[in-house]
């Protein structure tokens, strides 16, 4: 163990340059024109996983984004750990408020700035070189190790979805281990346990067929945007509660034993509005903000786009208007019966005078992971170790859709082995990556393959 975590000390540099190679790759799953750049970035990280050691590497082709999977089996008798990650990144739109090329990596301040140095280049990256090490020391692994890498997270998963349920034998595994959330706070080594699910809409209001003068029309045919206003506003009380009937029916309750833990955690509601630039902080009533965040469900608007958009001003009743819903849920709430509830409801707070459509985006289930694994026992004891400090237990604000099909489909146990903070702008401009978090990400992850193989 000693000479695998020297060798990584010392080619740390090595690791650095190779991702900043990695960054330079605009894999951006969202916009259709970028495929290129998305199917070289799977053959980058396909050629990654051979370097490493993995003795079959292929890239599967789907339907979207293709999938990279590589695998080393030969420890024979040890458990096998799976690792996922994503190799698609995020738009980098406003690309005038970034401080330098989001596809052209600098450092500042011991910081890594590139569009996924954290979200998710940098935090899977961990894990491939931390293999490699290993097997560049003594030839082998500690463990059998499989990797799969989708080019799809921050599009909703569309594809994995599907592979995993069509591959379960070839993704069997003991454990799997995903570095893709944040920890508590800086230097403070934490396992998430809990992620929030996703349903995400776009509601399209029509009134007129055309835009009309707002002075020959305006008093006699409804204006779609302020009507869609209405509807938006209509969607939470005065106490910040989700106004959709039978909502919050199936919310699970935070258990006596988290809200132990939520107490010991240090939590400053200054801090964060400071953060984030607000004079005060806002939310559901009722709630401590680790709860809302962790616990509740939320609603929010993304988007909202219509009429008259241009500099100056113009004078029209418009046509469309359109607004782009997301709802954070929490377990046990089933995202397509919130779907539904949700049109359901939208529609009976339209009045006749407009006409309202749905476009779907995705949706993704929460979850809760048990705590009580011999995997997570492991990785606890090697974040420690690598971090010098005693492991933390969160849940986590945002969304990994695919953990679900590991759980319910695999069957396996998971970790959520975050590296990021909350504070490195992941989706922002001028994301980042603590370069010391990458490094005691690459040894916390050395540690888990030696203590997970026994
Ligand atoms: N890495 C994030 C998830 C995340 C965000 C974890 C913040 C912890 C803190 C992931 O890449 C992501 O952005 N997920 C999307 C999923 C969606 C597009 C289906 C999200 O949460 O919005
Ligand atoms: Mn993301």
């Amino acid at each position: 163990m000693e000479e695998v975590i020297n060798y990584i000390n010392s080619n740390f540099n090595n690791y650095l340059t190779e991702l900043k190679e990695y960054l330079r790759i605009k894999s951006v799953s969202a916009l259709e024109s970028y495929k290129d750049e998305v199917a070289k970035c799977a053959e980058f990280a396909a050629q990654k996983l051979k370097d490493a050691g993995m003795k079959r590497v292929e890239i599967f082709k789907t339907d979207g984004n293709p999938i990279v999977y590589g695998e080393w089996l030969e420890a024979q008798g040890k458990p096998t750990v799976l690792i996922y990650g994503h190799y698609d990144v995020q738009p980098v739109d406003p690309i005038e408020l970034w401080k330098s090329d989001p596809f052209e990596a600098e450092i500042r301040d011991g910081k890594i700035y590139a569009r996924g140095a954290n979200d998710n280049k940098g935090q899977h990256f961990v894990h491939i070189k931390s293999v490699e090490a290993f097997y560049k020391v003594t030839g082998k692994l500690p463990v059998n190790v499989k990797f799969i890498l989708e080019g799809e997270e921050e599009v909703g998963s569309v594809s994995i979805t599907k592979f995993i349920k069509e591959h379960k034998d070839l993704l069997k595994c003991d454990a799997v281990l995903i570095s893709d959330t944040s920890m508590y706070a800086e230097d403070v080594p934490t396992i998430s346990y809990g992620l929030r699910g996703l349903c995400y809409l776009e509601v399209q209001v029509t009134g007129p067929s055309k835009d009309l003068h707002s002075g020959s029309f305006g008093g006699a045919v409804a204006n779609p945007i302020n009507e869609l206003a209405k509807i938006i506003a209509k969607l939470h009380d005065k106490n910040g509660k989700i106004t959709i009937p039978g909502f919050y029916k199936n919310v699970m309750k935070l258990t006596a034993q988290e809200k132990e833990n939520l107490k010991k955690l240090r939590f400053s509601d200054k801090e964060l509005a400071k953060q984030v630039g607000v004079k005060e902080l806002s939310g559901e009533k009722g709630y401590s903000t680790l709860e809302r965040l962790w616990s509740r469900p939320t609603l929010d608007c993304n988007g909202i786009v219509g009429g008259f958009i241009e500099d100056g001003a113009k004078t029209i009743i418009p046509s469309k208007a359109s607004a782009k819903i997301s709802m954070r849920l929490v377990p046990n709430q089933n995202p397509k019966e919130i779907q539904r509830e949700f049109i359901k409801y939208v529609k009976s707070l339209a009045p006749k005078s407009i006409t309202v459509d749905f476009k779907i985006h995705h949706y993704g289930y929460p979850v809760v992971i048990d705590l009580n694994t011999k995997a997570i026992k492991a990785a606890s004891n090697a974040l420690s170790k690598a971090f010098g400090k005693k492991t933390v237990y969160t849940r986590e604000g945002g969304s990994i859709p695919i953990v679900v099909d590991f759980v319910k489909e695999l069957k396996s146990p998971v970790v959520l082995m975050g590296l990021g903070l909350d504070t490195d702008d992941i989706h922002s401009p001028n994301e980042h990556f603590h370069i010391k978090n990458f490094e005691r990400g690459i040894l916390s992850s050395a540690y888990f393959f030696g203590e997970f193989g026994g």
